[in-house]
């Protein structure tokens, strides 16, 4: 508990103020519970596009709006934000249930997927710009999406997390609950055993799935640094595309761009001397997604 309440206080410490955020209540089928908040700029592009952003253990969806600057992103951009929170497992995703590990099954999952339908549906969203990105646990669940719910997300950016089905069989979620052997980076598996276990969790999707920035600090003693190798195995499997060239000091001194194929489907940034959690580079997700 002592490290998870360092981590959130470093974290909190990057906070920046920004504009309110909205409570929905009816956005579907939520199965577990969620909370969906949501900001909407106060000029919104005319078919918006998405961004769904998920919060680390011991978060919510309020306070990882004001930790990170996507709201005032939004503003200049005109795209809309979903913060949800979840309130079980000490605010962990469910990342390790067969429910939360299938589509539409009746895990965190699919209330998230539907609060991404419903936004579609109410601000005429541009199906073809959804976006998921995330903190830790938030990173662990973006894997998941991407897994999950391939045919909703363009493309995925998120930070100190581990690879979709690290963690399944795992009595919890939490640093507290969850088995140790994922985030201690014993779960090593080859590029086809991942993409296996990711194909899995929506069999017969035959379609592509979202491209994907992930970014990890060597040091991270929490989550550790071999899964930033695996979720790079798991996507790149599931991309098609293999390392190509490492490119330094991008996109700030100490951190390496690792990439794969020609650079447009799967990037990784190892953070040298970086512990848990990498912060949020917002601008560069922002590129990515091609807001
Ligand atoms: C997953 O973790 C939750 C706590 O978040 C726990 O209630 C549940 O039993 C775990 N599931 C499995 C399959 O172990
Ligand atoms: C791909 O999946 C879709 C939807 O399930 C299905 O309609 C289509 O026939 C599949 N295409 C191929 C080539 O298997
Ligand atoms: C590329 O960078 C990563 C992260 O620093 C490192 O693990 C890997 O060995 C590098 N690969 C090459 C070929 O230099």
């Amino acid at each position: 508990m002592a490290i998870l309440s360092s981590v959130l206080t470093a974290f909190a410490l990057a906070a920046s103020a920004n504009s309110a955020l909205v409570r929905v209540n009816d956005f579907g089928a939520n199965p577990t519970n969620l909370q969906m908040n949501i900001n909407v700029p106060s000029r919104p592009a005319a078919n918006p596009a998405i961004i769904l952003a998920l919060h680390p253990c011991g978060g919510s969806g309020e306070g990882y709006a004001q930790q990170t600057r996507y709201n005032s992103l939004a503003d200049q951009k005109g795209f809309i934000t979903i913060f949800p929170s979840t309130k079980k497992d000490m605010n962990c995703w469910e990342v390790n249930t067969s429910k939360g590990l299938s589509r539409d099954a009746g895990g965190d999952n699919q209330g998230l997927a539907n609060m991404v339908r419903y936004t579609l549906r109410q601000y005429s969203g541009d199906a073809t710009r959804v976006f998921v990105t995330g903190t830790s646990s938030g990173c662990m669940m973006t894997n998941v999406m991407m897994a999950t719910y391939p045919d909703l997300f363009a493309a995925a950016t998120c930070y100190s997390g581990v690879a979709a089905g690290c963690l399944a069989g795992s009595p919890g979620a939490s640093p507290g609950s969850a088995d140790p052997a994922c985030a201690n980076g014993q779960r090593i598996k080859s590029v086809e055993a991942w993409g296996q276990q990711a194909r899995a969790m929506y069999p017969g999707y035959n379609g592509s799935y979202p491209r994907m920035a992930t970014w990890h600090g060597t040091a991270d003693s929490l989550v550790t640094y071999p899964n930033f190798g695996e979720q790079l195995k798991q996507w790149s499997g599931l991309l098609g595309v293999t390392f190509t060239r490492n490119q330094t000091n991008t996109p700030q001194n100490g951190y390496t761009k690792v990439i794969y194929g020609d650079g447009t489907k799967l990037v990784g940034y190892s953070a040298q001397g970086v512990g848990h959690v990498v912060p949020t580079h917002e601008q560069d997700d922002m590129a990515w997604f091609g807001l």
